[in-house]
C-alpha cells in the first residue's frame, strides 16, 4: 500500500510552514508523502530543494473558474490541513476547499480554527464555526484546532520594536493566553499520521496567561534589557494594520476582540489546555522558552 498523501494549505504561512517542518521526518520516512499547496509559483523552488512536492492552489479563483483545478489539485490526497489567512475570503477559501476535498475523495481535513465560547459574539470567531459546521455536513473526516493568540505575534513589527525595547498591544491590562505555533503544529501533525483517532475532536490550544507588562518583564531578564509596554487604543492596531494593507474587515474583527479583552468582556481569551501535551506528549512551550528561542529577535 502507497504511503497516504497529505497536502498542506497556508504551507507558506506560519502555522502551515510550522505543519511542513512537523511531518518532514514522517515525509523522509516514507510513512506519508507531503504536499505543500502554494498560490504563488515562486513558492515551489523552497518546498522542492527540501524533496516536498508543490501544487498550485489560489482558493480565490474558484470564484472565477469554478473548483475543477482545485479538485485536480488534490488528486491522490488523502488527508488536507486548511489554514486560511487573516481576510474575510476565509469563509469562501474554506468552502472551496472543502467542496474540492469532498469531490476529490479526501478522507480527513484538519482545520486551524480559533478558540472561542460557542455562542461567540466576535465575528471572525463566528467564521471559523461557520467553517467549522460545513466541514461537519460534508462527511469528510475532521479535526479542529481552536488555538488562542500566536506567540508569533509577539515577533510582529506592529507589536515590538527591538531597536527601543518597546513591546506595544492594545489590551491594556488583561491577562490573555498564548501559544507558540509550532506547538499548534505540532498537534496538527499528531492528527495528520493518525487521523481516525481524533475524528470529530477540536483541540483547544492556549499554554500560558500573561499580560503584555508580565511579557516585558521577561524580556527584561531574558535580554539583560529594560523592556517596557507602551499600551495603545485597538483603533490605532486597526489603522496601521490597515495602512499597511490588511483587510480592513477581518482586522475591524480584531479590533474588537482588542476592546473586548481590555474590558473584560472576552474570558475565553485567557484560557489555556493540557491539549499538546495530551496529544504530542511533551509539554506545551512557555512563553519564557518562546522568547528565549526567538532572544535574536529581541536583542537589538
Ligand atoms: N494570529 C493569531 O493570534 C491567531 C489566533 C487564533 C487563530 N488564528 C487563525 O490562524 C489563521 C492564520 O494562521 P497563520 O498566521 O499561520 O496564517 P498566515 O501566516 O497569514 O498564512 C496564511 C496562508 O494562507 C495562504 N493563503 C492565503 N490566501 C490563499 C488563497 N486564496 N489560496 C490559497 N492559499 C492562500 C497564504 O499564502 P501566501 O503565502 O501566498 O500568502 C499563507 O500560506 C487564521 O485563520 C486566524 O483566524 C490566528
Amino acid at each position: 500500500m502507497s504511503a497516504p498523501s497529505v497536502l498542506v494549505l497556508g504551507a507558506t504561512g506560519r502555522t502551515g510552514g510550522a505543519v511542513v517542518d512537523q511531518l518532514l521526518d514522517a515525509h523522509r520516512g516514507g510513512e506519508l508523502r507531503l504536499i505543500a499547496a502554494v498560490r504563488r509559483p515562486e513558492a515551489a523552488a523552497a518546498f522542492a530543494e527540501r524533496g516536498i512536492e508543490t501544487r498550485h492552489i489560489d482558493l480565490d479563483s474558484a470564484e472565477r473558474h469554478g473548483l475543477g483545478h482545485i479538485v485536480t489539485a488534490l488528486r491522490d490526497v488523502r488527508r488536507v490541513f486548511l489554514a486560511s489567512g487573516y481576510d474575510v475570503r476565509m469563509l469562501s477559501q474554506a468552502k472551496a476547499a472543502i467542496d474540492a476535498a469532498r469531490l476529490a475523495g479526501v478522507d480527513h481535513v484538519v482545520h486551524l480554527g480559533v478558540h472561542a465560547a460557542p455562542d461567540t459574539t466576535v465575528v471572525h470567531y463566528g467564521w471559523h464555526q461557520l467553517v467549522e459546521a460545513y466541514l461537519a455536513q460534508s462527511g469528510l473526516g475532521r479535526t479542529n484546532l481552536h488555538p488562542t493568540a500566536f506567540m508569533q505575534n509577539l515577533l510582529m513589527p506592529v507589536m515590538s520594536d527591538p531597536q527601543s525595547a518597546v513591546l506595544t498591544h492594545y489590551i491594556g491590562d488583561a491577562p490573555t493566553s498564548w501559544v507558540d505555533t509550532d506547538d499548534i503544529a505540532a498537534v496538527a501533525a499528531t492528527v495528520l499520521r493518525s487521523p481516525e483517532q481524533h475524528d470529530g475532536q477540536s483541540y483547544g490550544l492556549g499554554a500560558e496567561v500573561a499580560t503584555i507588562g508580565g511579557i516585558a518583564d521577561v524580556l527584561t531578564d531574558l535580554t539583560g534589557r529594560a523592556w517596557r509596554y507602551e499600551p495603545k487604543e485597538p483603533g490605532e492596531f486597526l489603522a496601521a494594520v490597515t495602512a499597511a494593507g490588511a483587510d480592513p474587515v477581518y482586522m475591524d474583527c480584531v479590533r474588537n476582540v482588542f476592546e473586548r479583552t481590555g474590558e473584560g468582556s472576552l474570558p475565553e481569551a485567557a484560557a489555556t489546555f493540557d491539549t499538546v501535551e495530551r496529544i504530542t506528549g511533551r509539554p506545551a512551550t512557555s512563553l519564557r522558552a518562546f522568547l528565549h528561542r526567538h532572544r535574536g529577535h529581541f536583542t537589538a
